[in-house]
C-alpha cells in the first residue's frame, strides 16, 4: 500500500485560535467545574454507505472509551436536519458541537449561532465553504481532491501503453458535498494530461448502492462504449457492478472500475477481479475526534486542519488486506 506523503499530520500551518470560537469555559456543564462529563453534540450525515456505518461506529465507540457523553443525531442526508440538530445542541448547551456537513454551502448562519452561544464547533470528514474561519475550530478528515487525483493518476498509468479514446463514466457522490466536488475536480485534473481520456457521462448516485446501480443501468443504455467507471465511493461501485453483470458484461474486465473508500465489500469484489483500483478514505476518525474535542474544550490550541493517513489498493493488495480489514 502506498502511503500518501505526509498525510498523517497537520496540513495547515495555521493554528486554530479557539478563543474565536468561544471555547474553553463556555458551553455546557463540563466547562463549569471538574467532575462533569464532557458533552458533545454530533450530527452525522446519515447511513448512506458502508463507510458511513464504520464512521458512526468509530465515533460512538471512541466517545464511550473517552468518557464523553455523545448526543448523536442522524440527518438522513438532509442539510435541514443537520441545522435543526445543531440548533438543538445549542439549546441544550453542549460543550462542543461536532458534525460532518452533508453539503459544503449554507452553514454560516447556524455556525454563527453556535459562536454567539460560545460553543466551539469541530468539523469532521467533510468541510464547509465558509469564508469566516472563526466559525469553527478545526477540521479533521481526508483530502478528497488528493483522492480524486490518485484515482485519475492510476487511470493514466493503466492506459500508458497508448491507444485511442478512453470513455469514462462517473458516478458522483451527493450533489454539493465536499467529497463529490473534490473527487471530481482531483480526477479531472489528473486525466486532463491527455485529451483521449473522456468523461462521457457523469451523474450523482448519492453515495448509495441502490442509486449507483440505477444510474449505471442508465449509463449502459445511453452509452455505446464504456471503458472505465470512476465511482466516488465503493457503495456506488458495488451497485454498478450488479448493473454491469445483469447487462451481461464483466466488471473489472469489460469495464474497468476505479473507486474510493476501501471498505471490506469492495475488497472482496477486488479479490474477485471486479474492481481494479481503490483509493482509501479512512472512516475510523473516532479517537482523533475525541482527542480534538477535549483539547478544544480545554482551550488548547489545535491545528485548523488535520488530514487522515490513507493509502491506495490494487486487487492483490486488497486481497492481502481483506482478512484484517476492520470495516
Ligand atoms: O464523506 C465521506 C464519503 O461519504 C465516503 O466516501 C462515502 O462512502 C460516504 O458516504
Amino acid at each position: 500500500m502506498s502511503k500518501r506523503a505526509a498525510a498523517a499530520l497537520v496540513a495547515g500551518a495555521m493554528v486554530g485560535v479557539l478563543a474565536a470560537c468561544g471555547s474553553g469555559g463556555g458551553g455546557g456543564p463540563a466547562g463549569k467545574g471538574s467532575g462533569h462529563k464532557l458533552v458533545v453534540g454530533f450530527s452525522q450525515v446519515g447511513a448512506e454507505s458502508g463507510w458511513r456505518t464504520a464512521n458512526t461506529k468509530s465515533i460512538q465507540e471512541s466517545a464511550k472509551k473517552a468518557g464523553i457523553e455523545l448526543k448523536f443525531s442522524d440527518a438522513q442526508q438532509k442539510q435541514e436536519n443537520q441545522i435543526k440538530a445543531i440548533r438543538s445542541f445549542i439549546q441544550q448547551k453542549v460543550d462542543v458541537i461536532a458534525f460532518s456537513p452533508v453539503v459544503e454551502s449554507g452553514w454560516d448562519t447556524v455556525l454563527k449561532e453556535a459562536k454567539d452561544a460560545h460553543i466551539p464547533v469541530v468539523l469532521t470528514d467533510r468541510a464547509v465553504d465558509s469564508k469566516d474561519e472563526s466559525l469553527y475550530a478545526s477540521f479533521l478528515g481526508s483530502d478528497f481532491v488528493e483522492e480524486g487525483k490518485e484515482a485519475g493518476d492510476w487511470l493514466v498509468k493503466e492506459y500508458a501503453a497508448g491507444g485511442g479514446d478512453v470513455n469514462i463514466v462517473q458516478l458522483e457522490g451527493t450533489t454539493g458535498s465536499a467529497p463529490a466536488n473534490d473527487r471530481k475536480s482531483g480526477f479531472a485534473d489528473a486525466i486532463k494530461v491527455q485529451p483521449r481520456f473522456k468523461v462521457v457521462a457523469s451523474q450523482t448516485g448519492d453515495f448509495t448502492r441502490a442509486k449507483g446501480k440505477e444510474v449505471m443501468q442508465a449509463f449502459l443504455k445511453s452509452q455505446s462504449k464504456i471503458d472505465v467507471l470512476y465511482a466516488h465511493n465503493d457503495d456506488m461501485a458495488l451497485g454498478a457492478i450488479q448493473a454491469i453483470e445483469e447487462a451481461g458484461r464483466k466488471p473489472g474486465t469489460d469495464i474497468k472500475i476505479v473507486s474510493v473508500d476501501g471498505v471490506k465489500d469492495a475488497f472482496t469484489a477486488m479479490s474477485q477481479g471486479k474492481i481494479n483500483f481503490d483509493v482509501e478514505c479512512n472512516p475510523l476518525l473516532g479517537d482523533q475526534l475525541m482527542d480534538l474535542v477535549k483539547k478544544v474544550k480545554a482551550g488548547e490550541q489545535v491545528p485548523r486542519r488535520i488530514k487522515t493517513e490513507e493509502g491506495t489498493f490494487t486487487p492483490e493488495q486488497a486481497a492481502a488486506a481483506l482478512p484484517n480489514r476492520q470495516y
